[in-house]
């Protein structure tokens, strides 16, 4: 009998008697991910060796992780995003045909239920922060307009805040709606210009972060879920390429096909027929639905 099968456990033999009790009965799945969890915990333990006392550092880390979770704060979430976890399992579930837009974290500030607006609605409810003017068309791989897609759109105002991070001080629903397309494919829309945000950072992961000397902040970008029968569901990001934080977005979320251009408007005419009455900023940007597989 294999040592590993008598169950006496070694430095040597760590992974092969964990590993081994799993039961033949066992979801297979299961068996699988475990096995390679096993197997990669105990390469990492082995090759860091740590002390006792800093692997209870890293217990009480994951204490502190769950005890910041609760229904409002995934803690758990953040520390994946800022692992570059939450990117790779969106990478390998979103591999598309060439020409399809790219998709990005969906990230915790989504809410369902935002209102429905008409084509052209503002989005902007309390009116602050620098105007902002999108439009493009929902398209598919060969190009063709799609009409009836649902475009879902959520973004931080001015001073980089979400709605439910300012429940009191932003309108509920401000900067957030949700729009369908006609046959055209068309979308437009007003807002207003987003910022850079800090990741909620008063928890573990915040903390974490500071130690590594990475910063919390993510670059100006507005969310969109684009969904269509038949069409695999684009949750992505516009951002602006001109943030500070464009290279170094604290979840890794930014990609190159994700950047638009956003064109500051000072033509009189053009202000007004969007019915602005300042300077506002103007961005264009087609996206591409892929088939569903
Ligand atoms: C966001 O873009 O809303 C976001 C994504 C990941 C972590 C925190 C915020
Ligand atoms: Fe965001």
């Amino acid at each position: 009998m294999a040592k590993s099968k008598e169950g006496y456990f070694t430095e040597e033999n760590s992974i092969d008697v964990v590993n081994e009790r799993i039961s033949e009965q066992c979801d297979p799945r299961l068996k699988e991910v475990m096995t390679v969890i096993v197997r990669k915990l105990h390469e990492a333990v082995k090759e860091i060796e740590p002390t006792q006392d800093e692997w209870m550092q890293a217990i009480m880390f994951l204490t502190q992780t769950g005890h910041k979770t609760d229904d409002w704060r995934q803690e758990f979430i953040l520390l994946s995003d800022i692992l570059g976890v939450s990117m790779l399992v969106d990478a390998i579930n979103s591999r598309r045909p060439s020409g399809a837009s790219e998709n990005t974290v969906l990230g915790p500030f989504h809410i369902q239920g935002a209102p429905q607006l008409e084509m052209g609605a503002n989005i902007s409810l309390d009116g602050k922060g620098e105007p902002m003017y999108v439009s493009g068309r929902i398209i598919d791989t060969q190009g063709n307009p799609i009409s009836g897609a649902q475009i879902d759109i959520w973004q931080a105002n001015e001073d980089g805040f979400y709605d439910v991070q300012q429940k009191g001080i932003q309108p509920d629903f401000n900067l957030r709606g949700v729009f369908h397309t006609g046959e055209d494919g068309k979308y437009y829309f007003k807002s207003a210009k987003p910022k850079y945000y800090p990741i909620p950072d008063d928890g573990p992961v915040g903390k974490l972060l500071a130690s590594l000397g990475r910063h919390p902040y993510r670059p100006a970008h507005f969310h969109y879920i684009v969904q269509k029968k038949g069409y695999e569901t684009l949750t992505t990001h516009l951002f602006d390429p001109d943030d500070e934080y464009i290279h170094s977005d604290a979840v890794f979320g930014v990609k190159e096909s994700l950047m638009a251009d956003f064109k500051r408007i000072e033509d009189l005419k053009k202000i007004a027929e969007h019915g602005f009455t300042q300077p506002y900023f103007e961005v264009e940007y087609d996206f591409v639905l892929a088939r569903e597989k």
